[in-house]
């Protein structure tokens, strides 16, 4: 068995983060997610369950291609392992195996229900069955790719005797990787402690080069206590998703697991390569595609886990920093900097610090930049690197336009009905006008849009917050929808198939030009989705359906 004290980090926000409902995101979108976990150094990149539709296979496969095996890799090290999910049969191996092949470090991770209650309500197998289809499909796994992992899902309500004949089985049929779930969330940590101890003590054929992993839910808040200690029981890999999304309450959050072991190193002794200075711009990466709004409260990357508010509390860290903060908020990417440049600071400036912030831009991506900081100095004295952040999220994060917000005029107040003009560049560049009225302003305008752009969709969510305090702060605002043309996802465990919703964001210091980005947002990504799954049927089966 693998212990030394390097714990490897497997993220799977784009496989059990993205399939829960809600966190759709583009293909795009998953691969800049992807590229970004691995400029942060995740090992192990779970990018998608590739048998659940044909774009998901797809989205899967490009990132194979382009971030599991880059022309220009900076370094062997850096080239995370691409993993694909597969239940235990052999046309999910298949497609998982077509769509991770290209990977330089290929994994096909298979996966089957060992609890009682699993076994005998949703597979309606016996024990011995499920023993054999491990071994049956571990080792079909294994004729393609050497790198298998196996996850006796529910394995946190298994029985511990079974679960150590069940992984034998793995182990004997070629998995490297036993990835132990508590797939609802049910556990304790010192229950957890105990199961990965007996696994690792009493598993047959447990060895070097066989790695224990943890892969916990948060249904009772104890995803990241269960995690760590499993890790303190000898796992050497963590399945965690960024901001902890993932089904129902969500999986082990990234950064929670590796800022305790970095913060305590003292009590575990344990080193990740994760380099945790970006970890606050994945974050933003992640909830902007997603529309997941992170609350503000979030261990590590929510709003207020660096902020001070009590009096008391103030005082203390004006007389040392030590006195109330654990961590430095510079080591997770939240900069401190209040002033950072203003109206006649320059091009080369605005390049320096947005290096600095992580953001290597080209020339045109530059000069987009600066024109946008340009026109914000106008309006806003000063820019901290939250403006900044929010505009290159707003100007480089999001799909290709298929609408673009030309500009927009809007009255509203007491005296009258609140109606809106909104102009719109159209995927064949024509103009396109609107006026309507609404409850509201921001009503209004998503009605003008949503006559515009006549494609059917349901607003499911709007938030709306100030990345900065001050009256001319930046508004930023995300929303969810959902289109009302029966698209769906498949959950991998559940088999259910639910709706996709898609999340948009916009930045502006008018929030209601923020509100329009955001939702033009989100609909050219409901867009862009119908016609990928569009173009896919027509290039898989060579007709066009209608
Ligand atoms: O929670 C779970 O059991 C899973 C498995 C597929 C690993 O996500
Ligand atoms: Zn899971």
């Amino acid at each position: 068995m693998t212990n030394n004290n390097y714990v490897r980090i497997f993220d799977t926000t784009l496989r059990d983060g993205e399939q829960s409902p809600g966190a759709t995101m583009t293909s795009a979108e998953k691969l800049e997610v992807a590229r970004s976990l691995a400029m942060m150094g995740v090992d192990i990149i779970e990018a998608g369950f590739p048998a659940a539709s044909p774009d998901d296979l797809e989205a899967v496969r490009r990132i194979a291609v382009e971030v599991g095996n880059p022309a220009v890799p900076e370094s062997e090290a850096r080239v995370p392992i691409i993993a694909g999910l597969a239940r235990a049969n052999k046309s999910d191996i298949d497609k998982a195996w077509e769509a991770v092949q290209s990977a330089k470090h290929p994994r096909i991770h298979t996966f089957l229900a060992t609890s009682p209650i699993h076994m005998k309500h949703k597979l309606k197998m016996d024990p011995e069955e499920v023993v054999q289809r491990v071994s049956e499909m571990v080792a079909y796994a294994k004729t393609f790719c050497d790198d298998v992992e196996f996850s006796p899902e529910d394995a946190g309500r298994s029985d511990p005797e079974f679960l150590y004949v069940v992984l034998g089985e793995a182990i004997k049929s070629g998995a490297t990787t036993l990835n132990i779930p508590d797939t609802v969330g049910y556990t304790t940590p010192e229950e957890f402690y105990t199961l990965i101890d007996g696994i690792i003590k009493h598993t047959p054929g447990m060895r070097d080069g066989i790695t224990i992993s943890v892969h916990c839910h948060d249904d009772l808040g104890m995803a990241t206590a269960n995690t760590l200690a499993g890790i303190r029981a000898g796992a050497r890999q963590a399945e965690v998703t960024m901001n902890g999304i993932g089904e129902r309450a969500g999986n082990t959050s990234l950064e929670e697991v590796v800022m305790a072991l970095k913060t305590r190193h003292p009590v575990f002794d344990l080193e990740t390569g994760i380099q945790t200075k970006q970890i606050s711009r994945v974050s933003k990466l992640v909830s902007n595609y997603t529309g997941i709004v992170v609350q503000p409260n979030k261990a590590i990357v929510g709003a207020n886990a660096f902020a001070h508010e009590a009096g008391i509390h103030q005082d203390g860290m004006l007389k040392h920093q030590t006195t109330y903060e654990i961590m430095r908020p510079e080591d997770v990417g939240v900069n401190q900097t209040k002033l950072v440049l203003g109206k006649h600071s320059g091009r080369h400036a605005l390049r320096t610090r947005l290096a600095e912030l992580g953001h290597s831009l080209d020339e045109v991506e530059l000069d987009k930049a600066f024109a946008r900081f340009k026109e914000l100095a106008d309006r806003k004295k000063v820019i901290v690197d939250a403006d900044l952040e929010a505009v290159i999220a707003d100007e480089f994060y999001r799909p290709r336009d298929v609408y673009l917000l030309n500009d927009m005029q809007v009255t509203c107040g007491t005296m009258g009905m609140p109606t809106a003009t909104v102009r719109l560049r159209g995927p064949d560049g024509v103009i396109h006008t609107q006026a309507s009225v609404g409850t509201g302003p921001v009503d209004a305008v998503y009605k003008a849009v949503n006559a515009i752009v006549n494609v059917p969709c349901e607003l499911l969510e709007f938030n709306v917050h100030a990345i900065t305090e001050g009256i001319d702060a930046l508004g930023e605002v995300t929303v969810r929808i959902q289109g009302a043309n029966g698209h769906t996802s498949m959950d991998a465990q559940s088999e259910a198939h639910y709706p996709r919703v898609y999340g948009g964001h916009g930045a502006d210091t008018d929030i209601i030009v923020a509100s329009a980005k955001a939702y033009i947002n989100a609909v050219n990504k409901l867009i862009i989705a119908q016609t990928e799954s569009h173009e896919r049927v027509v290039n898989d089966f060579g007709v066009m359906l209608g």
